[in-house]
């Protein structure tokens, strides 16, 4: 039996689809349209899931929102306020849009599933299923938390084999994600998903305004509240405006914020201590809150193992220190703890709370998009005409590695693209962890990144212990762990300023290929470490081959190994004919 699971008119469209309770395929609107964080209907991401499955095979479509949820809640809040109605006809047009969907809504692709039935899940059921479900957890607390879904921002409970019991939420309008993206914006990071940066700033920062923020936000027994003198979401709602391909939100901050902590930072401005300063005071409001809530709910549920989802638990700085904040023993996170998720995590809701059946199924890899033969791949090097040479496996893994210990820049493109935020080794720019000058130089050759955000760590799991103070896997990249002081010296470049790593743990198991380059490097240096930021400029993270191409071939990246070959810049310089075509490719994308 076929499940197609849906995130749609939410950000981070996305579809995923379960044969038999397994995952067959996953992924991100984004990486199709190329429209970064699209919220509209994942058309693409559908039929690319899709592809090779009889449409009449698929007999359920989820979809991770209900625009009923919480109904009475939403027409009273909504009563009691007459003024802010003309304000909310943009949220209502969006909850109709998604109310429609059926089986036979034209101009999507459900249009073509003639024998599927379509069901709604609440946003953060849906998160919460796909915290717990995918997890390899009989038993486990479960907890969702992000900006807002359906009128809550927090829900939490306890999942049992194909159940979960809700046992507490947080309605609109109090919300943690809602406190942070508040102070994203003020600090002049404006796009949509732009809080990472915030966080990568708090290491920089000495927490000096903690004590005015705790007078925003509070989170008891569960409970958090915000002042809402200090934010405009419930009055004004958040209003999302498209800047060429990237979205942005509409502030949440009001004219409280500024007469407490200043002037905001008008975004591309000089960022000063003060910023960082607020960066960090945020930062650690933040951890004391999201610790008193993932406490409570340690009290409340008994359990020892606790799985996360939602976008503030893609904080890996509260989450790397989780086991020493908190008793629980055990962390699932899932590589798409972010909306994108919502999609794995409506199916596995309606697979196993709406049809009732057993577990089957834990997401121990992110490896479930699309992937190209050999022969697709050497047919767009052909076209493009560059210069490349096919190796053996052995071969690629030998010189990739040499490459990079000798200071070489390489993309790496190989199987199946990741679900979810992080590349993880198949969509991948890989370089020296050892160089001090590795992250200004891949900013200025490629990233372009604001200084102060970190570049991370890929380490064979069992080197873990050598270089981490904290052990645990983390195989998704969201959770950041202490470097031990003596290893500091060895990968600054992966070292960011609190002396953390957001570390991706590489099982041979799940990624053999990119395992042996690790290790690779490690026979040559001794250091069983890559950098690994994703394989992009300044877009989605690269799908296929010719956006590899294209990219590798407009920045001055060294290297792309993608499948079994191999490209070197030396011999693919700029201004030549692949690159003239690299320039056509690119404007045919951006037209897309
Ligand atoms: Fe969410």
């Amino acid at each position: 039996m076929n499940v197609l699971g849906l995130n749609a008119f939410h950000g981070d469209a996305s579809a995923a689809l379960f044969a038999d309770g397994q995952l067959v395929a996953a992924i991100e609107e984004e990486r199709l349209n190329r429209i970064k964080h699209w919220a509209g209907f994942p058309n693409l991401a559908a039929a690319a899931c899709l592809n090779g499955t009889d449409r009449n095979e698929i007999e359920h479509v989820a979809i991770s929102r209900n625009p009923f949820a919480h109904l009475g809640r939403k027409v009273l809040y909504a009563a009691a306020r007459p003024a802010s109605w003309q304000r909310s006809l943009s949220r209502v047009a969006n909850l109709a849009q998604v109310a429609r969907l059926s089986a036979d809504r034209p101009g999507t692709i459900l249009s073509e599933l003639k024998r599927a039935r379509v069901h709604k899940v609440e946003h953060h059921r849906a998160h919460l299923a796909s915290a717990f479900f995918a997890s390899p957890f009989e038993e486990a607390a479960v907890v969702s938390i992000d900006g807002f879904g359906d009128y809550s921002s927090v829900q939490w409970g306890v999942g049992r084999g194909n159940r979960i019991d809700l046992l507490g939420s947080v309605l609109f309008p109090h919300s943690l994600g809602i406190l942070y993206t508040a102070f994203t914006q003020f600090l002049g990071f404006p796009k949509y998903g732009d809080e990472y940066k915030m966080m990568g700033l708090a290491a920089y920062g000495v927490p000096r305004f903690a004590p005015q923020i705790r007078q925003i936000v509070r989170t008891e027994a569960g409970n958090t509240r915000l002042d809402l003198n200090y934010f405009t979401h419930h009055s004004q709602g958040v209003k999302m405006t498209w800047d060429g391909c990237e979205p942005t939100s509409g502030n949440v901050f009001s004219r409280k914020m500024l007469e407490v902590f200043g002037d905001p930072r008008a975004p591309r401005t000089e960022i000063t201590a003060r910023h960082a300063d607020v960066a960090a005071s945020v930062q650690a409001v933040l951890e004391e809150n999201y610790f008193a809530l993932l406490n409570h709910v340690y009290h409340r549920t008994g359990q020892k193992a606790l799985c996360l989802a939602g976008g503030v638990a893609l904080n890996c700085a509260a989450n790397g220190k989780i086991f020493e904040q908190t008793p629980f023993r055990d962390i699932y996170i899932q590589p798409a703890a972010s909306d994108a998720g919502t999609s794995i995590g409506a199916a596995l809701s309606v697979w196993h709370e709406r049809l009732n059946r057993p577990r089957s199924f834990v997401m121990r890899h992110a490896y479930y998009g699309p992937e190209y033969s050999d022969r697709e791949i050497h047919a767009e090097l052909e076209t493009a005409g560059v210069a490349y040479r096919r190796l053996s496996e052995a071969e690629l893994v030998d010189t990739t590695a040499a490459q990079i210990a000798a200071g070489k820049v390489v993309g790496w493109f190989q199987g199946r693209m990741e679900f979810g935020p992080r590349a993880l080794g198949n969509r991948s720019i890989l370089a020296d962890p050892r160089r001090n000058d590795m992250k200004d130089l891949l900013n200025s050759r490629i990233k372009h990144r604001e200084h102060f955000r970190p570049f991370c760590p890929s380490i064979l799991a069992e080197a873990v212990s050598d270089f981490f103070e904290t052990s645990y896997p983390s195989p998704f990249m969201v959770t950041a762990y202490r470097i031990k002081g003596d290893r500091l010296r060895d990968i600054p470049a992966v070292t960011h300023a609190d002396g953390t790593g957001r570390l991706q743990t590489v099982d041979r198991e799940f990624n053999p290929l990119y395992w042996k380059l690790i290790r690779r490097f490690g026979d040559i240096t001794g250091v069983p470490v890559l950098l690994n930021t994703s394989f992009n400029e300044n877009e989605p993270i690269v799908q296929t081959p010719a956006q590899a191409l294209d990219c590798f071939l407009r920045t001055r990246m060294d290297v792309l190994a993608i499948g079994p070959y191999m490209l070197l810049k030396s011999e693919n310089p700029p201004g030549g004919r692949a690159s003239a075509r690299a320039g056509l490719q690119s404007r045919e994308v951006a037209a897309l």
